[in-house]
């Protein structure tokens, strides 16, 4: 997704505004570009590619003296990535410059009027409109010409904007896309999120929908879209510095890799006391709990992967029926949804465009959300009903693999919660299942010790054409991510099946040396997912099976076999991911692929 930072203070901006959008290049972009008030015009430049160009380009942001500006790394929806295409965009005087990110949805109407008054339009974006119009309606007061602006665009946007004769001052607005502003004694920030601006602030404040900030570089003040002054608490982020850095890694999706045993850690600790679960910060009471007769699992890639986890183990553990949909299918077929059910949506960046969506139509419908979040007051996080946050810490890499690891253990303990209230479970196997959930850190760390045997098999089949991944019941699940971390980091195309399904179809791909990844941690399935081993094997096949340690049958039944500790297989996908996460980065390396920052994703897809 885009990225947009701003400055105004007593330092100079461009220096700060690039040091800011380099902390922000995690969320994808193919462009950048940066303006500044040179105290007397404002002056921009921009560049396709990396950011380093940019930052080549301007001396490191030498070559724009100012002490006020913008800057924004794009990810393309309208328009190819160009220089013409990249922020900030101005008006024809070059007096208004805004950045942008987010769809502006009626654009093509507005360009056409536009158009029709008179304007000429040099982009392809949706963006450069928003100039336009500021232009159109600008008398010589910002505040009250970005306000008639928003009472005529739709869609989502979060903007910093300038005006060359109002120096005195930057401006910040959002409407679904993610946006924060920040000050310390020498200026005020605006951000798309915190690890920009963390080296120079801890104060943020997040901006909220249709909210207007006017920054100054002595303080900042908050506007509704009616003019009104808002009174905004500020919120001190308490992540370090090096939690936003690689700390020693190669690239963030190690480092993040392996910090899952702590991160698990700190989503377990907080909610068992004793030898109870307590999640008092849902404010759902055991009662309210106990009423819950369907549960409606919704959220987008890894995260939709967790629910599909989810669904067997709540139905397992809790007899509570799951649905789990993809958001942006739930968002669009009017969904069904009736007396004693509960909407959970998933979201590591709370963020997601269509997660976020499919909350307020949920909401709009009637029923309230529960938020399973890992990006503390996020669009998600802030507009759901109850939030039970993940606190993974931030998560940089595109591929997730610790905010995933959260996000499953958030719903072990929500599903031992539901059993609990409901009387499902007796209390030995209660007590037993809590042993497990604790004991799962200490066992991802043991795995993250035996890398060799992945490193190996990862240069032995980096080549690969395909590689495909089967389960049955929770082993399908952790299928479905084991394939999508590996295609969506290497770029090798992967498909993840429900092992029964195999010979419905897709067996027709299977030729000699084809790699399958069997997963094996459902001892009731063990025969029947052996047998669909045979199948692919009789056929040329290598498979590689993940297994627990104690499940000898797979040394006959597969080529390859890497061994589990032991746990409860509902919670065998936090301990089976970790050697396919690992499998996926190491092949992803030996393609000398970009692992932290893969071709066409973003890190939180803020946008249709
Ligand atoms: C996972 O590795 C991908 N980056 C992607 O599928 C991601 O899980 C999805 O976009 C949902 O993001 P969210 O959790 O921030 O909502």
């Amino acid at each position: 997704m885009c990225g947009i930072v701003g400055y105004i203070g007593t330092e100079q901006a461009a220096p700060i505004i690039l040091d800011g959008l380099s902390k922000l290049e995690y969320r994808g972009y193919d462009s950048a570009g940066i303006a500044v008030f040179d105290g007397e015009k404002i002056i921009t430049q921009k560049a396709v590619g990396r950011l380093k160009i940019l930052e080549n380009l301007t001396c490191g942001g030498e070559r724009l003296k100012g002490f006020s500006g913008i800057g924004h790394t794009r990810w393309a929806t309208h328009g190819a990535p160009s220089e013409k295409n990249a922020h900030p965009h101005r008006n024809k005087t070059g007096t208004i410059a805004v950045v942008h990110n987010g769809i502006i949805e009626n654009y093509s109407i507005l360009k056409k009027k536009m158009q029709n008054k008179g304007y000429e339009f040099i982009s392809d974006t949706d963006t450069e409109v928003l100039a336009h119009l500021l232009d159109y309606y600008y008398q010589g007061n910002p505040l009250e010409t970005i306000i008639k602006v928003l009472h005529r665009v739709e869609g989502s946007y979060a903007l910093g904007i300038m005006f060359a004769d109002h120096p005195e001052a930057i401006y910040a607005v959002r409407k679904d896309s993610p946006m924060i502003v920040g000050k310390n004694d020498k200026g005020c920030f605006i951000a798309s999120d915190v690890p920009a601006i963390l080296k120079y602030s801890r104060t943020v404040y997040y901006v909220d929908n249709q909210e207007v900030v006017e920054l100054k570089k002595e303080g900042m003040c908050f506007y509704s879209i009616d003019e009104e002054k808002l009174v905004k608490e500020p919120v001190t982020v308490e992540w370090d510095v090096n939690a936003a850095e690689k700390a020693g890694y190669e690239y963030f999706m190690l480092k993040e890799i392996y910090e899952q045993p702590a991160t698990v850690n700190n989503t377990i600790l907080p909610r068992i006391k004793g030898n109870e679960i307590v999640i008092n910060e849902l404010g759902i009471s055991d009662d309210e709990l106990c009423k819950v007769e369907k549960i409606h699992i919704v959220a987008c890639g890894s995260a939709y992967h967790v629910g599909m986890t989810g669904k067997y183990i709540i139905e397992g553990l809790a007899q509570i029926p799951v649905d789990v949909d993809v958001a942006s299918e739930f968002r669009y077929r009017d969904p069904i949804l009736q007396k004693g059910d509960m909407v959970i949506v998933i979201s590591q960046s709370g963020e997601t465009a269509d997660t976020l969506a499919a909350l307020r139509e949920t909401q709009k419908k009637g029923f309230k959300v529960l938020g399973i979040v890992n990006v503390v007051g996020s669009s998600i996080a802030r507009e759901a009903n109850s939030v039970m946050y993940t606190w993974a810490g931030p998560e940089i890499a595109v591929a997730t693999t610790k905010a995933y690891s959260a996000q499953l253990t958030a719903l072990y303990i929500l599903a031992l919660k539901f059993a609990r209230v409901k009387v499902i479970m007796k209390q030995n196997q209660y007590e037993s299942m809590l042993t497990c959930l604790q004991h799962l850190p200490d066992q991802i760390e043991l795995l993250l010790g035996q890398k060799e045997k992945i490193q190996y098999l990862a240069n032995r089949y980096a080549g690969s054409k395909d590689i495909f991944f089967i389960g049955r019941g929770i082993d399908y699940a952790i299928s479905l991510e084991g394939s999508l971390k590996l295609k969506e980091i290497s770029y090798i195309h992967s498909e993840a099946y429900p092992a029964g399904e195999l010979k419905h179809g897709t067996i027709s791909l299977i030729e000699e040396g084809s790699l399958i990844i069997a997963l094996a941690t459902q001892p009731k399935l063990y025969q029947k997912t052996i047998s669909n081993m045979t199948e692919v094997r009789s056929r040329g096949a290598k498979v590689m099976a993940i297994t627990f340690e104690s499940n000898k049958l797979m040394e006959k039944a597969a080529d390859y076999v890497i061994y589990i500790p032991e746990t409860d297989p509902y919670f065998a996908n936090s301990l089976a991911i970790i050697p396919l996460q690992l499998l996926a980065y190491y092949i992803a390396i030996g393609k000398g692929c970009d692992v932290d920052k893969p071709r066409n994703l973003a890190k939180s897809v803020t946008v249709e």
